[in-house]
């Protein structure tokens, strides 16, 4: 952080203030196509003094076969992050979107953590994605600086509760729909999207709430603050990591300043995702996993189902990857699983827009504790985009109206789906039971589609899909029947 005391005292004593010469080190190596999907750790030592570390990264074939992750950790250690208290020495991770970067007390490149450089034992990672029958030849060239330093990285995250009025508030009144998107990236990761960027796009489609998840890094969620007085104090900002593992990428999402969630770890490994997802719930947040027939390298789901509040049903434009992960939820909720199906746009850069799709929640004010409560209840619903909108709810004899979420003690006999859009006309809507399909019908403006349930359905959702393509326009969660043995 600073010089240290003796040499400050040299250099008062000789009149002469300069900065000790940089430390320029080379190191280099092999790895074999066997260590694809593994970590390779890279040490080098920090001396006392320093103020700023380079490190950059080159490999041969990059590009023609190989492709080699960059991050770093300081001084307390790669070990796997701690399950319970989420220590961490990590500083940084660009993937395969960096070849090099900066760390400096005041600031440093995207995706690393700026702040106090103390002195010890650093690694860089180097994390082999993709290898040649001849393996990755890399060279990491490192440079420490030693210049004085008098301005020091001011943490800013943004304000996530926009609802004073509703701080800790149990009155069901204080409810209130919400429209958003849990998956966006920016330049912090591997977006083209600066901050202001995302927020600019996110006010011309009136969203309420966004969530920065860039990969493997909290570095956007501690710096958001700066421009969320000023261009968008209504905007909720979440903040959101997307765990991007060799088994597929999950969504930690309602995470605070500075936390980052463990990454490292294969399915089967122990600790491994269960301890990762005991990180955000431990601190009230809630996981989902990201678009998990993804056809990209490691991106399909390779981990477990135990473990996740919600699962992402449709990740940006509606594709065939989403239509499996929908028959994936469905396939979990006659199974009993009260998973949430949410939405995310996964923005990285233009034309991608956040909002595309939209994910709706009933939360209690507009907070992230208030969100993350919504989707761990099932109480939410996703939209293609602007102008559409839907209300949906259950009437039962003798009961009050079931909403989206909500888990009626009793059967379905005798109750009706009530359903309403706006926007969607001349499209179908399709009533869905666990028993599958029950009903479809062609929206027509303005009018509400009434529709009795099947005996003894266990719980009750909606999709509405394009009448020309069978895209999906809007889906719901479902209301639930929990049977007469619930009642008491
Ligand atoms: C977190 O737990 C680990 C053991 O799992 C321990 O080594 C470490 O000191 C703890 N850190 C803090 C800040 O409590
Ligand atoms: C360092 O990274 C920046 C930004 O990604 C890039 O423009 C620059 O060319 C890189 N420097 C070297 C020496 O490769
Ligand atoms: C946002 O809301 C304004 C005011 O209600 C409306 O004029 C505009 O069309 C909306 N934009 C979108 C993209 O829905
Ligand atoms: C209703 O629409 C869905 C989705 O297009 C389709 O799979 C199903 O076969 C239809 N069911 C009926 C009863 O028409
Ligand atoms: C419905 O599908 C048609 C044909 O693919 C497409 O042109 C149209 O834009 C879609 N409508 C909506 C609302 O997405």
């Amino acid at each position: 952080m600073k010089l240290s005391t003796s040499t400050l005292l040299v250099a008062s004593l000789t009149g002469i203030v300069s900065a000790k010469d940089p430390i320029k080190k080379t190191l280099t190596g092999h790895i074999d196509p066997s260590q694809v999907y593994s970590f390779v750790y890279v040490p080098f030592d920090v001396e006392v003094g320093t103020t700023s570390i380079y490190v950059l990264q080159s490999y041969s074939d990059k590009g023609k076969g190989n492709a080699l992750d960059l991050g770093i950790f300081d001084q307390r250690g790669y070990q796997l992050m701690d399950a319970h208290n989420g220590t961490s020495g990590s500083r940084g991770w660009s993937g395969g979107f960096r070849n090099n970067f900066t760390i400096t007390p005041s600031w440093a490149t995207p995706g690393y953590d700026p702040g106090a450089i103390e002195p010890g034992t650093w690694n860089v990672v180097l994390g082999p994605y993709q290898s040649n029958p001849g393996g990755i030849d890399w060279q990491v060239d490192i440079e420490m600086g030693f210049d004085s330093v008098d301005t020091f990285f001011e943490l800013a995250p943004a304000s996530v509760n926009l609802d004073p009025i509703c701080n800790g508030c149990t009155e069901d009144k204080a409810f209130d729909w919400l429209r958003g998107d849990f998956h966006m990236h920016t330049v912090y990761s591997d977006g083209h999207y600066t901050p202001q960027e995302q927020i600019t796009n996110a006010l011309s489609r009136n969203l309420s709430f966004i969530f920065f998840s860039d990969h493997n890094t909290d570095t956007s969620n501690n710096i958001i603050g700066r421009y969320q007085e000023s261009m968008a104090p209504d905007l909720l900002i979440g903040r959101a990591i997307e765990v991007t593992t060799r088994e597929g990428h999950w969504q930690a999402v309602g995470l605070n300043p500075e936390q980052i969630i463990e990454w490292r770890y294969h399915a089967g490994d122990n600790p491994g995702y269960e301890a990762a997802t005991h990180q955000v719930h431990r601190t009230g947040g809630f996981t989902s996993v990201n678009h998990p027939f993804a056809t990209c390298g490691a991106c399909n789901w390779g981990l477990d189902w135990d473990h996740n509040d919600a699962i992402e049903v449709w990740n940006a434009l509606w594709d065939p990857q989403d239509q499996l992960s929908v028959q994936k939820w469905h396939d979990l909720l006659v199974s009993g699983k009260m998973t949430t199906a949410i939405g995310g746009s996964d923005a990285h850069s233009f034309p991608a827009l956040n909002g595309l799709p939209t994910t709706v929640v009933k939360s209690r004010g507009k907070s992230q504790a208030g969100i993350v409560e919504a989707v761990k209840a099932g109480r939410a619903y996703l939209l293609e985009g602007p102008g559409m909108d839907l209300d949906f709810s259950v009437t039962t004899p003798s009961k009050p109206t079931a909403e989206i979420g909500d888990k009626v003690k009793g059967d379905a006999n005798g109750a009706t789906a009530v359903l309403a859009t706006q926007g969607l006309a001349g499209h179908k809507a399709c009533f869905i039971s666990d028993k599958g399909y029950f009903f479809n019908a062609t929206i027509v403006d303005g009018k509400q589609i009434d529709q009795k349930l099947p005996n003894g359905a266990k719980f009750v959702r909606i999709e509405i899909r394009n009448g020309t393509d069978d895209g999906m326009l809007a889906l719901t969660n479902p209301v639930w029947f929990l049977g007469t043995k619930d009642e008491l």
